[in-house]
């Protein structure tokens, strides 16, 4: 069974196999000239298979082919992208789907934006993180200066068709990646949601929550003006976190620099009397069960300020999105980097 969801002009579907969307693949695709499509080299292997069987033999489908990883996500690598696209002859009749996780589908979208002024661009989503946030609600963009997301531009996508099929070419490692935001969009919204991943392994129905969750957030506020900025609990530090590592060469992947920045931040939130100490103990000992704890005693405070500072949500001071109680969450927060250093040895104790 398919579920359809709106989000700002985007219609996304859900379903647990790609076969259920064969008509709709049908009618998105067959009236375009040429089909363009963007995925990493794992989703060549472990994705693209399936993909290719779903798709009707009559349309033609172009392969452009990235390396996987965060650093397929530069201007670089966009440019490459908008010079095969020009060696095609690539016009505006045609289109480009990304196949992949939040890497693919950030990059795709940013590309697909700029192509010509923009080129219809559809997604299926491959990863946990990508089905359950990267690739909903029009975000695009690349990684500039060592600062993640820090060029890119707002772009709705025509479709986006999310087969939970995928989910099973996923590591342990991954799925925990995007399990992350379902635990971050409980907190700042949903309470049953929380109850339930408390209570129970990650199914179906919690995807189907966590991406109502999003769509409601951004189908409220799509230009990020307030109430869109609930989305960022866990992810000032956690950019902060993601691009230290970027430049570091420690791995880490979003998720699990959201995990440390919503742990964090939640400190952050009972320190300035937003969040009771129950409801705090209660994020950071579910989230330390559930999640591997990272282990950050090599991070220099100072140069994760540098990062703090640079982030694109920042004026002079740090603007925080904080939770009040499970299902509820406050935006512009302000801290100063003393209060937010006292977070974070909080945290380290934890480690
Ligand atoms: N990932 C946060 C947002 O889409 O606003």
């Amino acid at each position: 069974m398919i579920s359809n969801l709106q989000i700002d002009s985007t219609t996304v579907l859900v379903s647990k196999s790609l076969d259920d969307f064969e008509k709709e693949i049908h009618s998105a695709f067959q009236n375009y000239t040429r089909v363009f499509l963007l995925m990493d080299m794992n989703t060549q292997v472990y994705c693209f298979p399936e993909f290719q069987k779903a798709f009707p033999a009559s349309v033609k489908i172009e392969t452009i082919v990235i390396n996987p990883g965060e650093e397929s996500k530069s201007i670089v690598q966009a440019e490459q992208i908008w010079k095969q696209l020009f060696e095609a002859n690539a016009t505006k009749s045609d289109c480009l789907i990304a196949l992949g996780g939040g890497v693919v589908s950030d990059l795709g979208g940013f590309v697909a934006a700029l192509y010509k002024r923009g080129i219809n661009y559809f997604i299926f989503p491959t990863s946990l993180m990508a089905m359950t946030d990267a690739a909903l609600g029009g975000k695009t963009g690349v990684d500039f200066l060592q600062i993640k997301n820090s060029i890119g531009v707002l772009y709705a996508p025509e479709k986006i068709m999310i087969a939970t099929s995928f989910l099973k070419t996923l590591n342990e490692r991954e799925y925990k990646n995007g399990l992350a935001e379902i635990y971050k969009h409980a907190i700042i919204a949903d309470d049953s949601l929380w109850i339930d991943l408390k209570s129970n392994n990650f199914n179906y129905e919690i995807l189907l929550k966590s991406i109502a969750v999003k769509a409601k957030v951004v189908n409220n506020d799509f230009y990020e003006k307030g109430e869109r900025k609930i989305l960022n609990f866990g992810h000032t530090i956690g950019h902060a976190l993601e691009s230290y590592a970027l430049i570091n060469n420690m791995d880490m992947l979003h998720g699990e620099a959201i995990v440390v920045g919503m742990m964090i931040e939640a400190e952050l939130a009972f320190n300035a009397g937003i969040l009771t100490q129950a409801i705090k103990e209660e994020i950071v000992n579910v989230l330390s069960t559930k999640f591997t704890k990272a282990n950050l005693s090599k991070v220099d405070f100072k140069a994760l300020s540098d990062f703090l500072l640079q982030d694109k949500k920042n004026t002079d001071k740090i603007c925080f999105s904080l939770p009040s109680k499970i299902g509820k969450c406050e935006i512009n927060q302000f801290f100063s980097l003393e209060e937010i250093k006292k977070a974070t040895l909080v945290y380290l104790e934890l480690v």
